[in-house]
């Protein structure tokens, strides 16, 4: 069996901002089924100290950018844990990220540390564990590999996964010897990146293989609109760079498991789901029942909305929304509500037992980003038979099949796919979607297409166990 150290920020069920946390929270239990044994490494942030009670320490570093570093190991709700204890950096009320104020001050230090230690375990290995792999997830573990390479990877493999490229993990450049980051690599074809210093780029340029979470945004990351200045990079490490499709958890999001249950041979307890549903937002709604369960940030279009969404309830329509972010977005969201009284309502906050609920009560769920690396949400909508509305971009594009009169015709539509994601294009997909719901048998087809479409991990789990087997030395 091989190993592979798994390193990042987030995990469910352990801390979770984003998509991030389902996909690392997934991988072990999906790669153990091809034969690879992972564990995962994190910051034992504020409120998982507790845990620390019942794991036990596996490494010491004194010196961990400004004070002591320990690594607890133990198996914690299935997974097989790795927790970077160091008060100094991660002991703080607030998010992974930052705190009332902001970013942390100290963000490159704190995911420093984390890459440093992932590379300490990787190049010599635990008592009882040596790792083949070392898999890097996005900026936060991106000097991972680079230390790994820098300092030798003594036959360990690296792997970088591209979750979100808007997000780098910029520094000045004054911090590369504080950051026990290699004077010679500071130049452009290494280190250096717009004067200063980018952790995703050190990964890029160290790791062996570099993957990102869809096939089609692969692609996209070659172009500057979507590489976001590092499309460069990227293309420069040619074929080294693959796209491999998340999964979502089918045990946790299963239409068979949830209060009023449906399977997709006997779809009836959908309609108490909806009711259900309807009834907790206080909306009713005569025509399709759509719900937006998302960070509400402008990656995900939901400026968009109030631009569409009067349109789409004059037609009959009805809008969920859930979700947090942006203040502006927020209180847009605030005045849509307002604005149709009965027919859209709001829930600001995140609530995970709720957006169950949402995804087996409605009809469709509206994705418009602007770009998705993958999107799960539209994974879980095909799921629940909850007719995905998506912009034809990553993984959106990856995983729905936009209904047209081709695809109709053919039986094989499971949602609508709209392009370019601007209100036009939407306000267009939404009255599609009007339009489909008022034919029942071609909505039927439609929701038991999107119920048939495999959204689990299979498929994925093995071209990732491919992977770390080509880079395994
Ligand atoms: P991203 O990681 O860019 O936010 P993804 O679609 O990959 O986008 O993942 C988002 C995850 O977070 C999904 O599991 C989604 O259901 C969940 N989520 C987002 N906002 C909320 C919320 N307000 N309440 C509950 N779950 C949410
Ligand atoms: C990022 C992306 C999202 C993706 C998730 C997990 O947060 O925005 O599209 O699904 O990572 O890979």
């Amino acid at each position: 069996m091989g190993r592979v150290l798994s390193v990042a920020s987030e995990c469910v069920p352990f801390i979770k901002t984003g998509g991030l946390a389902d996909v690392v929270g997934a991988l072990p239990a999906a790669l153990a089924g091809q034969g690879w044994e992972m564990r995962v490494l994190l910051p034992a942030y504020r409120r998982l100290r507790p845990l620390l009670d019942e794991m036990v320490e596996v490494l010491h570093e004194p010196g961990l950018f400004g004070g002591v570093g320990r690594v607890f190991s133990g198996r914690q709700a299935g997974v097989d844990l790795l927790l970077l204890d160091a008060p100094h950096l991660f002991d703080r009320d607030g998010g992974p990220y930052n705190g009332p104020g902001g970013d942390w001050w100290d963000n490159p230090q704190r995911f420093a540390a984390l890459s440093w230690v992932a590379a300490r375990i990787a190049r010599e290995g635990l008592a009882d564990w040596q790792p083949d792999v070392l898999h890097a997830h996005d900026w936060q573990a991106g000097l991972a590999p680079a230390y790994l390479r820098y300092q030798g990877a003594g036959g360990v493999g690296s792997v970088l996964t591209i979750h979100n490229i808007a997000f780098q993990g910029w520094a000045p450049a004054s911090l590369l010897a504080e950051l026990r980051l290699p004077a010679a690599e500071f130049h452009p074809g290494a280190l250096e990146y717009y004067g200063g210093l980018s952790s995703l780029k050190a990964g890029l340029v160290t790791a062996d293989r570099i993957t990102t979470v869809s096939p089609t945004y692969a692609e996209e990351l070659l172009r500057p609109a979507f590489g976001m200045g590092l499309e460069g990079v990227i293309a420069a490490r040619g074929g080294d760079v693959t796209g491999i499709l998340n999964g979502v958890d089918t045990q946790a999001w299963n239409p068979e498991a949830e209060t009023h249950r449906y399977s997709a041979r006997d779809r009836s307890g959908k309609a108490a789901a909806r009711g259900a549903l309807c009834a907790e937002f206080g909306v009713d709604v005569p025509g399709p029942l759509a719900i937006v369960v998302s960070r509400l940030t402008d990656q995900k279009g939901i400026d968009l909305l109030p631009s569409v969404i009067p349109d789409f309830v004059a037609g009959g329509g009805g809008l969920c929304i859930l979700g947090s972010g942006d203040p502006a977005l927020e209180a847009a969201m605030r005045d849509l509500a307002k604005a149709h009284p009965g027919r859209v309502a709001l829930r600001l906050g995140y609530d995970e037992g709720l957006s169950h609920r949402m995804f087996a009560g409605a009809d469709a769920v509206l994705v418009p980003s602007r770009f998705e690396p993958c999107g799960l949400t539209q994974m879980y909508g095909l799921r629940y038979g909850t007719l995905p509305v998506v912009a034809a971009t990553g993984g959106l594009a990856d995983t729905v099949i936009g209904a047209s009169p081709a695809t109709l015709a053919a039986g094989v539509a499971t949602g609508v796919v709209f392009h370019p994601t601007d209100s036009i294009a939407l306000g267009q997909a939404l009255r599609k979607l009007l339009a489909l719901y008022a034919e029942p048998e071609v909505w039927a087809r439609m929701m038991a297409n999107a119920m048939a479409h495999p959204v689990g991990w299979e498929a994925s789990a093995a071209a990732y166990a491919k992977l770390y087997a080509e880079v395994a030395k």
